[in-house]
């Protein structure tokens, strides 16, 4: 596809929101709730389950309305309808980008190159219920007749941060007699300790990776595979143990998966934007198909909304819209992600991958440098422990960070008064960060200036179904952010150079004899000592 990137900097649109700015930057969050008593309740917007205040931000209504005009200008719309009709938007890599279809309901057509690929979906989800429900029911049993009792998922990046994710997130509908534990890193302390205490006959393995070449994933499924033959020692067994998540069929024969254990997905979906794929199969044996199913649905209402709602009216356009304010006209180099649920411990390392993979970028989709702040750093944990962390720079430090803040109604599980504990705190933060309060006299340490911007997103209960709509919604909220900025968000070109690197440094650290070093005097310095203390010349 051929999309020309509007050089959203030199347009009038954008102009407009950088003069508007001026007049807003000495504005107080208090001052505009004074001036406005409706404002708690007008600076509000629903999509699907999901309730979005973003009252507690250094906007204006007419603040709002410039921005979409930059998206309007930006060809947020054209994209993306462009993405729903299977265009490749994916330039770089020249490549549909269809997540969307991954939860479209059986009998949606959604095409690309003329072939309608909602067919291929379901019957890669019939395909995983199947065999989720005979892990889960003990009918799919290991090579000795066990029933599985852990999985392992081994994956990286996309394909591991997404179910890893999913599944602390859904631990409430969890099936308990099954784990998973997740295997990314090539540190060998990860497999280690993931295997360490398991029994091989009882273990069930999923490999997943859409390249099946990456090198982190490929070294612990081999690792896994010998330790699961050092226990069953007969190559059948591998057959029993091990099951496959992947875009390349080849590649996994290679490996020695039967790929009629393979369940696959499409080079149209990222690998971020994937756990909603076979990628989430571990996931799937934890929940069962029907949640899987539910959380599914969740994912399509706010893709539907996206796609129809009026960027005014939408809520993760909205929060790119905001987003792209504080980045690119207050200065602003992070976003906090702040879930108060426990069971979402994972969620702002998952955001991470999924924000900073996909607007990391310093090129256009036409190759020009940037010439406007892209992506920023993504970070958070849950509520309440950042606030006995690190909260105190968000309140009384020099920068400025937006924050979201997550929250639910109901708890998953009724302890106490624990959770009006947790939602009082949840509420109380961005009142105080909004508003601050005065020092009292002689002790300015103790002065809050407030007006620390933040959104706060309120949903019935984390389910499966609430889940899918809140990953769908920052999927969305990248792209809007991508589309505005001119670059491409679905490829990650920034991975490649230090695997290369590393490619090359790997035989220079086991050679047997001194290796001729090449690199810059910091790095064969650090190679050479590194030798020397593992006993190597
Ligand atoms: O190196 C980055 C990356 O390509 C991610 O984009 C991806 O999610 C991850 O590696 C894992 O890739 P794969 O699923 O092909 O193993």
């Amino acid at each position: 596809m051929q999309i020309s990137p509007v050089r959203i900097s030199e347009t009038p649109e954008w102009h407009a929101v950088t003069a508007h700015s001026a007049s807003m930057r000495d504005v107080h969050i208090r001052d505009l709730f004074a001036s406005d008593p409706a404002r708690g309740r007008s600076m509000t917007l629903d999509g699907a389950d999901l309730h979005l205040d973003y009252s507690k931000n250094r906007l204006t209504a007419e603040t709002i309305d410039l921005l979409a005009r930059v998206a309007e200008r930006a060809g947020l719309r054209e994209r993306i309808a462009a993405m729903w009709a299977g265009e490749h938007i994916n330039v770089s890599e020249d490549r549909a980008v269809l997540h969307i279809a991954l939860r479209a309901p059986r009998g949606q057509s959604i095409t690309t190159a003329g072939v309608n690929v909602v067919p291929a979906v379901h019957e890669v989800l019939d395909r995983m219920a199947v065999f989720a429900e005979r892990v889960r029911t003990g009918e799919w049993t290991g090579y000795t007749g066990k029933q599985i009792s852990t999985v392992v998922n081994i994956g990286i990046g996309g394909s591991d941060l997404g179910p890893a994710m999913a599944y602390d997130a859904l631990r409430p509908f969890a099936e308990r007699h099954i784990g998973c534990r997740f295997v990314s890193n090539v540190d060998g302390s990860d497999i280690w300790e993931a295997t360490e205490d398991l029994d091989p006959a009882s273990t069930l393995f999923i490999v997943s990776s859409k390249t099946f070449t990456t090198l982190e994933t490929i070294t612990n499924a081999k690792t896994a595979r010998d330790w699961l033959l050092a226990n069953l020692s007969d190559d059948a067994a591998v057959a029993k143990h091990f099951v496959a998540v992947s875009t390349n069929a080849a590649k996994v024969a290679e490996f020695g998966i039967d790929t009629d254990n393979m369940f696959g997905f499409w080079d149209w979906v990222g690998g971020r934007y994937s756990f909603d794929s076979a990628i989430g199969l571990s996931l799937m044996i934890s929940v069962g198909a029907n949640a899987f199913r539910e959380m599914l649905d969740g994912f399509h209402a706010v893709d539907e909304h996206y796609r129809n709602a009026p960027i005014r009216e939408n809520l993760p356009a909205l929060l790119g819209l905001i987003g792209v304010w504080y980045n690119d006209f207050f200065g602003a180099e992070t976003q906090a992600v702040l879930p108060y649920n426990h069971y979402l411990s994972r969620f702002p390392a998952y955001l991470q991958q999924l924000d900073m993979e996909s607007n990391g970028k310093s090129v256009t989709l036409s190759g020009e440098p940037v010439d406007v702040a892209t992506g920023p750093v993504v970070w958070g944990t849950p509520g309440t422990n950042g606030q006995h962390a690190y909260y105190q720079l968000i309140h009384q430090g020099t920068r400025i960070i937006p924050a979201d803040f997550i929250g639910f109604v109901a708890p998953n599980h009724e302890v106490g008064e624990h959770h009006d504990l947790l939602m009082a705190n949840f509420f109380a933060q961005t009142e105080a960060l909004a508003f601050g309060r005065p020092a009292p006299d002689g002790q300015p340490y103790r002065y809050f200036a407030g007006n620390h911007p933040t959104n706060t997103i309120l949903a019935p209960k984390l389910t499966p179904r609430v889940l899918g709509e809140l990953v769908a919604t920052y999927e969305h909220k990248v792209l809007t952010q991508g589309v505005i900025w001119g670059i491409d968000s679905f490829d990650q070109w920034g991975v490649e150079l230090g695997k290369e690197l590393a490619q090359r440094i790997v035989p220079e650290l086991g050679a047997s004899e001194t290796p001729d070093l090449a690199h810059d005097s910091s790095t064969n310095t650090l190679i050479a000592r590194y030798r020397a203390g593992r006993g190597r010349k």
